[in-house]
């Protein structure tokens, strides 16, 4: 593992961002690369995980990758390179959660305050997704892109909207604060993600969505904690004024 390894896969997801990405928004993520990138070029380390511990799904499921799916061949294939030097970790811990779920949801810092590269200006990672999986409707701060570099993802912006499949090699961007769910078919899913602070904020709770059974809707809230996990910190109704900035129309 050096340097390189992790260069190439800023700098070639840039090329991605450039090149492949006609969404406008692409710019808040360039920008935080790219002041990455002076770092980079100055002061960088990059730390080694104390111990390598790549969870079972994950390596059963990338050793059988093919190194030139899709489009973005030199992309994939850097970001593979560095599956096995980060340090997994199962995102939502809680008992409130079904475990078929949280299990299945895990993901790799590649600059994050887990990260190879250490920062707590943005984060960017590996995150896998197992097959069936339901991660439900949710909201956050920060500007999310995700690019799907294996598998295909069920992305739904909204309650009443239709969701829209994510293929292989394609892309999706959620803009800050709008309610999202996930969905994964009989195939598990890897994606590249970067979250960035945009035109919002970075940092703040993740709310996820919930029914009630009398049909009204409150929203719990999961907050980061300092060693980047996530725990239910509370949960409120869902006021007019949440609907309205949360993209839910
Ligand atoms: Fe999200």
């Amino acid at each position: 593992m050096n340097n390189n390894t992790v260069n190439k896969c800023l700098s070639l997801f840039e090329d991605f961002l450039t090149d492949k990405v006609d969404n406008h928004l692409k710019e808040y993520f360039k920008d935080e690369l790219k002041s990455l990138e002076r770092v980079k070029n100055t002061a960088m380390s990059i730390s080694q995980p104390k111990k390598i511990n790549i969870p079972e799904i994950v390596k059963e499921y990338v050793s059988n990758l093919d190194r030139s799916i899709g489009d973005s061949t030199e992309l994939n294939a850097a970001l593979l390179d560095v599956v096995p030097f980060l340090e997994w970790y199962q995102i939502f811990e809680s008992k409130e959660i079904d475990p078929s779920l949280s299990k299945g949801l895990l993901a790799g810092q590649i600059v994050g305050k887990r990260g190879l590269i250490k920062s707590d200006k943005f984060y960017m990672g590996l995150f896998f997704l197992s097959q069936e999986i339901h991660y439900p409707l949710h909201q956050h701060n920060p500007l999310e892109i995700y690019y799907v570099f294996s598998g295909t993802l069920q992305i739904q912006h909204g309650r009443q909207k239709l969701p829209f499949i994510v293929e292989t090699g394609d892309y999706s961007i959620t803009p800050c604060n709008q309610v999202h769910s996930l969905t994964t078919k009989e195939e598990p899913c890897i994606l590249c993600y970067m979250w960035v602070k945009g035109y919002g904020k970075l940092h703040g709770p993740n709310w996820w969505w919930k029914e009630q059974k009398n049909g009204t809707w409150k929203r719990v809230c999961w907050e980061r904690q300092p060693d980047s996990y996530w725990k239910i910190t509370g949960s409120e109704e869902l006021t007019d004024d949440i609907i309205d900035l949360s993209g839910d129309s």
